[in-house]
C-alpha cells in the first residue's frame, strides 16, 4: 500500500520535487470550470529565485524563518501536496502565521492529505508558541472553504473584486484558526 510522509522541505531533492508539483498546480491544473484556485502566472522561469526564499533561511531556527514549506510525498519522493507557512518577521505578530500557498495534486485529493498536512502545520505551531493561522482564498473555491471550516477556521472577512482575470472578477474570503481549536 502507498505510504505518504510529511516533512518540512530542506534538501535540494525536496525543493526540486516541491517545485515540480507546484508548477503543475499553478499552470496546467489551476482550477475547474474556468474558476482558478490561485492567481494564474508563469512559474517555471522564476524557479531559482522562488526557491531561494526558502533555502536561504535553512540555517535559522524554525521559529524565525519567514517562509517554510511543508510537503507530503510518496515512496518515490514525488510531492503530492504542499503548504507554505509564512511569518512576516514582526515581533508584535509572532504569535500568528499565514498560510500562503496550499494544494494537493488532483490525483490525490479526497484522501485526507490536506487535513493531515494541516495537522503537521498545527503541531509545529504548538511547538513554537504560534496561536493563530490566517489565510485567504477565492470565494469560488468551495472545496478549500469546506476544508478550512471542517478543521476549525472561521471566516473573518470578505473582499469583493480582489482579482481580475480576463473578464472574470474574483472575490476573496479571509479565514483564521485558533490553534487550540483545531479539529
Ligand atoms: C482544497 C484541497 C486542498 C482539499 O484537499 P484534500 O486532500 O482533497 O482534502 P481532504 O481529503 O483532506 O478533505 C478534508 C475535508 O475537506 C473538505 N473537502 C475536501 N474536498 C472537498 C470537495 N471537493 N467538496 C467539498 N468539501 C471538500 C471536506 O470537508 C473534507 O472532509 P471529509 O472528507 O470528511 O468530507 C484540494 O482540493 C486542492 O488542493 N485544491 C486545489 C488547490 C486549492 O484550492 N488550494 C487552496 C487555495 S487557498
Amino acid at each position: 500500500m502507498e505510504s505518504i510522509q510529511f516533512k518540512i522541505a530542506e534538501t535540494n531533492e525536496d525543493f526540486d520535487a516541491y517545485f515540480e508539483h507546484l508548477a503543475k498546480l499553478l499552470t496546467e491544473r489551476n482550477g475547474v470550470n474556468g474558476f482558478p484556485h490561485f492567481t494564474p502566472r508563469l512559474v517555471v522561469p522564476e524557479k531559482i529565485s522562488f526557491l531561494e526564499k526558502f533555502k536561504s533561511e535553512l540555517g535559522k531556527p524554525i521559529s524565525e524563518r519567514n517562509n517554510q514549506v511543508f510537503i507530503a510525498f510518496d515512496d518515490n519522493k514525488k510531492v503530492l501536496a504542499h503548504c507554505v507557512l509564512q511569518y512576516h518577521g514582526i515581533e508584535s505578530i509572532k504569535h500568528r502565521r499565514h498560510i500562503n500557498g496550499f494544494g494537493v495534486c488532483p490525483e490525490h485529493t479526497g484522501k485526507g492529505i490536506a487535513k493531515k498536512i494541516l495537522k503537521e502545520v498545527v503541531s509545529l505551531c504548538k511547538k513554537i508558541d504560534v496561536e493563530y493561522l490566517d489565510l485567504e482564498l477565492f470565494a469560488t473555491n468551495l472545496p478549500a472553504f469546506e476544508l478550512y471550516k471542517k478543521v476549525g477556521f472561521e471566516q473573518t472577512g470578505y473582499t469583493k473584486d480582489i482579482a481580475r482575470i480576463g473578464d472574470l472578477s474574483l472575490d476573496d474570503i479571509s479565514m483564521s484558526l485558533k490553534i487550540s481549536e483545531f479539529k
